[in-house]
């Protein structure tokens, strides 16, 4: 038998990559995500890539309901938590959005697994716990602060896994704190598909590359970084993925645990680096302005990597031109 793992957000670019992942490791996956950022084919892409369609309901990880008659309806050896809002900007301009679909969607999940009497949990973190770095490589035990909304709904979320773990015994948490996901898995079927604008760097340099924008604005270039421009730890998505099929194989082998790993690959790349890596792979020249930074944003960031390969035997292992190469395949797909 196969065991069954409930992935909310299961449609969206993380938890795509990551149901393809899961399916290929000999899970059965069944997808709950109210389709806010996503669509249905995802379902068909992912069928195509592995042979198996994963189970869905379109609904809502706060709708106590749908929860209860999930872990009703199968038997769910451990949840992976995606679902939720990630975008900054937006965080600042409806706070309330960002508290009510991390915080409480994780509240209203936790308590219906705990109903269910089932205590393995993976949560997806964000560097961005770590607020400007203070030294690099960013080792977990880094101080964490948040100066946004969204950061501060992943630190809420981490601290109530932590008083979770610390009220009851038997919980498998694992706190994952992502570095830079970019990339899609390399047949192209699957990808990060962003409504509007892109916020993020590397889907923005993809539409220039395909000249849907004309070009790429280059957030500060008088960083104290090699070239000027920000640096930061890009980690491939299917990487990504597998990270946490070892962070769910370590859950499950474990009585109780509370884990809090970085994924990322301990390398940064600037701006520039990332510009040039992509007219290499799309073959296009990709202009660019350099303008003033970001308000909010940091020099550079990179993650520590020992504690990831030690506790999970996990290294990333693709590099930012395969990395460039996907997000190519599938922005020119057809
Ligand atoms: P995404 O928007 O592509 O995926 C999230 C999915 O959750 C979407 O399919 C959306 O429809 C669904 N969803 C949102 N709210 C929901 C709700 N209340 N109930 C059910 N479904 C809901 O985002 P992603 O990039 O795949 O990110 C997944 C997780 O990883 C998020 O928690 C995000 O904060 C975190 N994260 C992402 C990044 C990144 O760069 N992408 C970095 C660090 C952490
Ligand atoms: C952003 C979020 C962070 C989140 C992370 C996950 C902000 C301020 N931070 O981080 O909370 O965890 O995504 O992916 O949004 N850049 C440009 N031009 C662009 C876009 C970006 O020069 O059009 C630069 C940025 O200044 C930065 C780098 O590219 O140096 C990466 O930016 P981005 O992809 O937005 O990620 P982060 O800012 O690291």
């Amino acid at each position: 038998m196969q065991p069954t793992i409930l992935v909310t957000g299961g449609t969206g670019y993380i938890g795509s990559h990551t149901t393809v992942a899961l399916q290929q490791a000999g899970y059965r996956v069944v997808i709950l995500d109210n389709l806010s950022n996503s669509t249905p084919a995802v379902l068909d892409a992912i069928a195509q890539i592995t042979g198996v369609k994963p189970e869905f309901t379109q609904g809502d990880v706060r709708d106590r309901a749908t929860l209860d008659m999930l872990f009703d309806a199968y038997k769910i050896a451990a949840v992976l938590h995606f679902a939720g809002l990630k975008a900054v900007g937006e965080s600042t301009e409806k706070p309330l959005a960002y508290y009510d679909n991390n915080v409480h969607g994780s509240v209203q999940l936790l308590s219906a697994m705990q109903r269910a009497g089932l205590k393995s949990f993976v949560f997806s973190s964000s560097a961005t716990v770590y607020g400007d770095p203070q030294k690099l490589p960013l080792t977990e035990d880094h101080p964490r602060s948040a100066t946004n909304p969204y950061g501060h709904t992943k630190l809420v979320v981490e601290d109530i896994l932590e008083n979770l773990y610390r009220s009851e015994a038997g919980w498998r948490i694992a706190r994952l704190r992502y570095f830079n996901p970019v990339g899609a898995h390399t047949s192209g079927l699957i990808g990060e598909a962003p409504q509007g604008v892109p916020n993020n760097l590397m889907p923005y340099v993809a539409q220039v590359a395909t000249g849907r924008r004309p070009k790429v604005q280059v957030f500060g270039s008088d960083y104290n970084t090699a070239d000027g421009t920000g640096v930061r730890d890009y980690i491939h998505v299917m990487d990504l993925a597998l990270g946490h099929v070892k962070a769910l194989q370590s859950c499950l082998q474990s009585e109780q645990d509370l884990l809090t790993v970085n994924l990322g690959t301990g390398v940064g790349y600037s701006v520039l680096d990332m510009i040039r890596a992509f007219e290499q792979a799309s073959g296009k020249t990709i202009p660019y302005d350099l303008v003033a930074r970001r308000p909010g944003d940091i020099a550079a960031c990179w993650a520590d990597t020992q504690l990831a390969s030690q506790k999970l035997d996990w290294r990333a292992q693709k590099g930012i031109q395969e990395m460039c190469d996907d997000a190519w395949r599938w922005e020119t797909r057809s």
